[in-house]
């Protein structure tokens, strides 16, 4: 297992320092900057034609990343809701012929994401699985397959596999936009640009984050809050997710505008609010973690240097300027540094958290 470890204590660490491979991995072949074109595999004739409605269906991680391809679809001008796959048949989302459901799901077995899959199957929507595992229940059950290509993924809180499935629903939403309007969007050439970059910018990102640092400073806090709006909103729920799974701290996202209906009650000196900024309506993230500020929390702004939130902030966490679709994915890694510091120093067991699997096979 050592060996397996590649240098790293633990496998979550080297999962973390993967992204750059995982995600020029994800992308090679797929995106040709200079035309610009996306060149996703050749799904079945039809897959997106007349889609008017996607639903996203995944668990745990992979909702985040759908989450935040539901917002990249949105705004993409395609109609996109990301449900918890467990809540799917409660919720009885209806289902026509303009439906795409697309489940996101890392392992491809994940038990409810599977029932969410077959329901959708079996009401005649068109499927498609973003997926880690070739071969995997996922694959075989939808009728179409987009693999994300990051490798194995060993650690039970998924990391490189968010990453990745985040740029493909990034690069999904422009394709579908694409065969339902037949032109590119507007700005794919500034967002394929900034991929095309991105592998080389985490890189140096992993050099030099001073998510270490954050984590020693805010040891042993109380709760530790996380917020953003839109995709941020995403990261921000996300990053609560893997600070609770692996260093069993109180951990919790909101979508920054919440804070004041509710959550504000919770917070003190001894609670940190990491606020999460995309680039979009920063303004009114950096008002709300300025309430919590007031109430004695100290902020961490995850915001690229020169940004307002910076001098506002007790500490910064830096992430590069780039496309804003991207922003969020820099931020997720800084986060996924803090809570794995965190829960070093606190010794916890990184790799195999108590009570969690890295797939759950039952309902
Ligand atoms: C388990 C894992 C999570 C993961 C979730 C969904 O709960 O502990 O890390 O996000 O399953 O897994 P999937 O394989 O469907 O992405």
């Amino acid at each position: 297992e050592q060996a397996g470890k590649g240098g790293y204590d633990h496998f979550m660490l080297k999962e973390i320092h993967e992204q750059p491979t995982a995600l020029a991995q994800a992308i090679e072949g797929r995106v040709d900057s200079e035309t610009p074109a996306i060149r996703l595999e050749d799904f079945r004739n039809g897959t997106f034609d007349g889609v008017e409605n996607v639903q996203l269906v995944a668990c745990g991680t992979s909702y985040h990343a759908a989450l935040y391809g539901s917002l990249a679809l949105n705004r993409a001008g395609v109609r996109a809701t990301a449900l918890l796959a467990n809540e799917y048949s409660a919720s009885s989302p209806p289902i026509d012929d303009g439906t795409l459901v697309i489940a996101v799901t890392q392992s491809g077995e994940t038990a409810d994401t599977l029932n969410a899959l077959r329901r959708a199957n079996a009401d005649g929507a068109r499927t498609l699985t973003v997926t880690n595992v070739v071969g995997s229940t996922a694959a075989r059950t939808a009728d179409d397959a987009l693999f994300i290509r990051a490798g194995p993924e060993i650690g039970v809180a998924a990391t490189k596999t968010f990453s990745s499935q985040v740029v493909m629903l990034l690069l999904l939403a422009q394709r579908i936009t694409d065969d339902a309007r037949g032109e590119p969007a507007a700005d794919l050439d500034a967002l394929l640009s900034e991929l095309r970059r991105m592998p080389d910018r985490l890189d140096a990102l992993l050099s030099w984050s001073d998510a270490e640092a954050i984590a020693r400073r805010y040891d042993g806090s109380q709760s530790y809050f996380f917020i953003g709006r839109g995709l941020g909103f995403s990261v921000a729920l996300e990053g609560a997710l893997k600070f609770k799974e692996i260093t069993y701290g109180h951990a919790e996202g909101f979508a920054s505008g919440e804070l004041k209906h509710g959550p504000l009650a919770l917070v003190t000196p001894e609670t940190p609010v990491f606020a999460v900024f995309t680039g979009r309506e920063d303004e009114k993230t950096l008002k709300n973690a300025e309430e919590a500020q007031t109430r004695g929390a100290p902020i961490v702004a995850v915001c690229p240097d020169g940004h307002r939130a910076v001098d506002v902030a007790d500490a910064h966490l830096e992430i590069p300027e780039t496309h804003p679709a991207l922003a969020g994915l820099f931020a997720n890694v800084q986060l996924q540094l803090v809570s794995y510091h965190a829960a070093s120093l606190l010794d916890r067991p990184i790799d195999k958290p108590r009570n969690l699997a890295k797939s759950v096979t039952v309902e």
